[in-house]
């Protein structure tokens, strides 16, 4: 059944103000994610230190978001980014014998290759598959660098900048025989897109609650295959990722049998109140019928484009694409600010304004977009 998308769009009140397409940086807040932040400070005000509630809480997040993945519970870590997540499990990976290879793209955030090329000092040997002519980076680049001493793929499945999607199923292919393991950053694209970790047959995969699962900054969380959750002893540890929090036993380190194994410190109890609400509505609305609904938004937004003359640089094959459309220009900034002041929120990233969509966006939210596109093409088209 498909769900009412005009009756969930409803309950984010930003969306009767905003042209709102900026969920790739910082989703909008949705009303059961503030009453759920208040209901964390109620908590504080009636009860003071409700700790029995508040690591439930924990558990409900872990449970929502193994459930989203198509994950176990007992396979998700819940951390406080995307970056603490592959740190711990970059901690529990020994780079001293021959297969001390990662293999990263250039479409990575950051993040996935400065914690990778950290590893260097650990005996790690960062490469980087770089982009075809077309801007787009096919399996067959992956292939000419995966190798037998490759331990790691460490791949976005959407790009932060241009809005491409990686051929995941390829590159696990290319991988798997090799004997290397895949880890996917799934943060531009889980929420928007339908993430099923079982059904890409990755071993380990990290996100984050702000963007598309419509929940908080200061949570993430990583999951790693049960068949590899007791192999990999993180160095990266603490008192929460002990095989029994209450212990306090100072004399050893006895990780737990679960992911919670790459957890930390005490966990971040307001967020974890919104990212449980966030990550409810997005298993409310399904993430098959989401992703089909992000599907034909983008597309539309793509084919508005064209029209008006400016073609995004996000590729138009929908199995190539987020949710993310990224359109060029010679003057970013400038074009931003003229979208926000018509009340469009976007984000840029190089020479790109990227418009990043969600269920609660419109038809007419995409027209909006592309019209007033249509008014600034003159002065800010890019000569690609
Ligand atoms: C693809 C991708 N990976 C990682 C991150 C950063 O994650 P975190 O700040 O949670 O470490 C982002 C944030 O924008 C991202 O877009």
């Amino acid at each position: 059944m498909t769900p009412d998308f005009a009756a969930l769009r409803r309950r984010f009140p930003v969306l009767e103000r905003k042209t709102y397409l900026n969920s790739g940086s910082y989703c909008a807040l949705a009303d059961s994610v503030r009453a759920a932040i208040n209901a964390y400070m109620d908590d504080r005000l009636a009860v003071g230190a409700n700790w029995d509630v508040w690591v439930m809480k924990n558990e409900a997040v872990r449970a929502a978001m193994a459930q989203v993945l198509n994950a176990s519970a007992d396979e998700i870590a819940v951390t406080a980014s995307a970056s603490a997540g592959l740190n711990a499990l970059a901690s529990a990976f020994d780079f001293t014998g021959p297969r001390n290879k990662v293999v990263v793209s250039d479409f990575e955030f950051p993040t996935n290759a400065q914690i990778w090329h950290a590893q260097e000092r650990r005996g790690a040997q960062v490469v980087h598959v770089p982009r075809a002519a077309d801007g787009y980076i096919p399996a067959e680049q992956f292939a000419r660098l995966i190798d037998d001493r490759t331990q790691l793929v460490a791949v976005t499945h959407v790009c932060f900048r241009n809005g491409a999607r990686l051929d995941i199923p390829a590159i696990v292919g290319l991988a798997r025989a090799k004997g290397a393991r895949v880890l996917l950053d799934t943060y531009q694209a889980v929420g928007g897109l339908a993430v099923d970790v079982k059904a890409l047959d990755v071993d380990f995969a990290v996100g984050g609650m702000l963007k598309y699962l419509l929940g908080t900054a200061g949570i993430g969380f990583l999951y790693v295959r049960d068949a590899l959750v007791r192999e990999l002893v993180p160095t990266n540890s603490g008192w929460f990722a002990q095989e029994k929090i209450t212990a306090m036993d100072i004399t050893a380190n006895r990780p737990s049998p679960t992911a919670r194994r790459f957890e930390a410190g005490t966990p971040a109890v307001v967020n974890c109140y919104a990212a449980e609400a966030g990550l409810n509505i997005i298993l409310e609305a399904g993430p098959k019928a989401i992703e089909e609904r992000v599907r034909a938004l983008t597309r539309r937004c793509m084919e508005g484009l064209e029209a008006i003359g400016w073609p995004a640089v996000t590729p138009r094959d929908d199995a190539r694409r987020g949710p993310m459309v990224a359109v060029p220009s010679a003057s970013t900034a400038q074009l931003f600010e003229k979208l926000s002041a018509q009340d469009i929120v976007t984000s840029f990233r190089d020479n790109n304004i990227r418009a990043s969509i969600h269920f609660y966006n419109t038809e007419d939210d995409i027209d909006r977009f592309v019209e007033a596109m249509r008014g600034h093409r003159a002065q800010h088209h890019a000569a690609a």
